[in-house]
């Protein structure tokens, strides 16, 4: 149930019982940062009383004074100059709590939100013949979060991986293997790729033709010629075989995979629509759009080539034919922020997709604390040296030689890293933070997941609904325990509304510090409250499991 809205109403009842006009968008419903306050509070007196001019306290009482009492609003009270506090009823808690008990209920009235309605997301896209970085592990990580919020809320989602595949570079790459390559090319590794194309920049310093011989690839790669396109498709299945690897060490699984090039053979077309609306100038040969407020985009090169922009934009297109999303997403870096505004106005004066309906979550960079990461070739960092790293550390978390766990325990704190700030702030990657067991983190989650877990297993209490009576005295603990609860639901859509998984990731850590707190200070097993025990135990572990899920987080029953 969204607790906020009913709050509204009632307020909204109560105003125009007092012949107070107001709009509903005045209305702001906040939790208190006290509990003391109330669960949930309002300034709208104080709003109120200045546009009619009188004393927002005295104001505040007369709306108390006129609101219906109902079914899960136990006392409104007044507080400082004009807050209007809502406290909840224990019993209505305890409903709510049952609710996400019985998951099935639960995610029935979540997926109520999406219903009917369809997102495009475009996340992770690695580029083919360099190992999968960092930067596209954060892309993987949030894009697969916020797909996977999206879907409990009932949205139909599309996860569309823009792998980059097209492009002069792959020109270069071909020219790099035709010169320098001895082996056969099915022998070809990810790291020779890497190597030859980084060798192919490296002389292309001195050697000014090199970058002609690339181009020239490039061009024999668009005209279709045989050889280039062999070459280019083996960079292709080498690439796609390793970023499988990662994908399914991930647990992520993305449902369609359109590289750039798939494009190719539209590009003719849009590029003809795109100068058909008149929307383009000639500028020294090339094909540009230019903005009001934003450097102008390249459609066509002047020598004819078509760019990352072009390709974008017939991507645009293609999703909505396809799938005629209400949404597009894209999560790729903050270095790409000018691109995306100009494929977002470029889109909207097509008339194809407004611009509100377009969200780049601009991720932030990832920062080393302690120095440099060491990796075997000094800048680019690999994904797969970081596993390696978790994976030690992990293993002192786990049961001894329990592989599963130790992976799960690896993988869900480098995830947890990823997810844990908001997306577009950088993260900063701290071995011991990453790993610790009672910081903010992933082992930390699964940790607390699995101490539910043996609780779980040491009672006698198998199975359990509902509560039937409610205890006379819920303790402090106890309560403060029931009060996180109830919000998982706000928190799913608040993580939705702001594409920020870590609003959920946030959630979790807090679920997690209040259930530690009772644990430790409460016994569970038989004690006479061991019935209500076990169910805030067992809610917990709802809340625990179903929120790491959504985060692609997976759990473990021992740690
Ligand atoms: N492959 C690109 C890169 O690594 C990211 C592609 C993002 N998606 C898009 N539709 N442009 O920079």
């Amino acid at each position: 149930m969204k607790i906020a809205e009913e709050i509204k109403k009632i307020i909204l009842e109560s105003c125009s019982d007092l012949k107070l006009s107001v709009v509903e968008e005045e209305i702001k419903i906040e939790h208190p940062a006290d509990v003391s306050f109330g669960d949930y509070s309002t300034n709208i007196a104080m709003i109120l009383a200045k546009q009619e001019k009188i004393n927002p306290k005295e104001l505040a009482q007369k709306i108390v004074n006129s609101i219906d009492k109902s079914d899960f609003v136990e006392k409104v009270g007044v507080a400082g100059a004009g807050f209007i506090n809502f406290y909840l009823k224990s019993e209505f808690l305890i409903k709510e709590a049952e609710k996400i008990n019985y998951e099935s209920i639960f995610k029935n009235e979540l997926s109520e939100n999406g219903k009917g309605k369809t997102m495009v997301i475009d996340y992770s896209a690695p580029n083919i013949a360099k190992p999968f970085g960092i930067g596209h592990l954060r892309s993987t990580n949030i894009g697969q979060a916020i797909y996977n919020i999206y879907k409990i809320l009932g949205w139909n989602c599309v996860g569309d991986n823009h792998i980059g595949d097209w492009g002069t570079q792959y020109g270069k790459l071909v020219a790099a293997i035709k010169k320098w390559n001895k082996k056969d090319l099915n022998d070809l590794t990810i790291d020779d790729l890497e190597k030859l194309y980084v060798k192919f920049h490296k002389e292309a310093e001195t050697d000014k033709k090199l970058i002609d011989e690339g181009r020239d690839w490039f061009a024999k790669l668009e005209k279709g010629d045989k050889e280039a396109k062999e070459i280019w498709q083996k960079c292709i299945d080498i690439s796609m075989v390793e970023f499988e690897k990662v994908y399914e060490l991930l647990g992520v699984n993305i449902d369609f995979v359109h590289g750039e090039s798939f494009y190719e053979e539209k590009l003719e077309e849009v590029t003809k629509e795109i100068i058909d609306k008149g929307i383009t100038k000639k500028s020294e040969g090339a094909i540009i759009i230019e903005f009001d407020d934003t450097p102008p985009a390249m459609l066509q090169k002047s020598n004819g080539t078509t760019t990352y922009f072009t390709r974008d934009m017939a991507t645009i297109r293609y999703r909505m034919e396809n799938w005629k999303p209400n949404l597009i997403i894209y999560e790729v870096g903050a270095d790409q922020q000018l691109h995306f505004k100009q494929v977002f106005k470029t889109a909207e004066m097509m008339g194809w997709m407004p611009d509100e309906r377009m969200v780049h979550i601009a991720h932030g960079l990832i920062r080393w604390t302690t120095g440099k990461f060491s990796t075997r070739k000094g800048d680019t960092i690999h994904l797969s040296d970081v596993i390696d790293k978790a994976m030690e550390r992990a293993k002192e978390m786990a049961p001894e030689n329990d592989i599963e766990t130790i992976e799960a325990v690896a993988i869900g704190a480098i995830k947890f890293n990823d997810l844990s700030s908001d997306p577009r702030k950088d993260v900063i990657f701290d071995w011991d933070q990453i790993m610790s067991l009672d910081g903010d983190s992933g082992p930390y989650l699964q940790y607390t997941y699995a101490r539910c877990k043996s609780v779980l297993d040491k009672t006698k209490i198998k199975e359990q609904k509902n509560i039937n009576e409610i205890p006379e005295n819920i303790n402090d603990d106890e309560m403060a325990l029931i009060k996180e609860f109830y919000r998982f639901e706000e928190k799913i859509m608040e993580a939705s509304e702001r594409f920020s998984p870590s609003v959920i990731a946030e959630y979790l850590l807090g679920v997690a510090r209040k259930y530690n707190e009772f644990y430790a200070k409460n016994r569970i097993i038989d004690q006479k409250e061991e019935v209500f025990r076990v169910f805030l135990t067992r809610v917990t572990v709802s809340i625990l499991k179903t929120g790491l899920n959504l985060l692609g987080i997976k759990t473990v029953e021992r740690m």
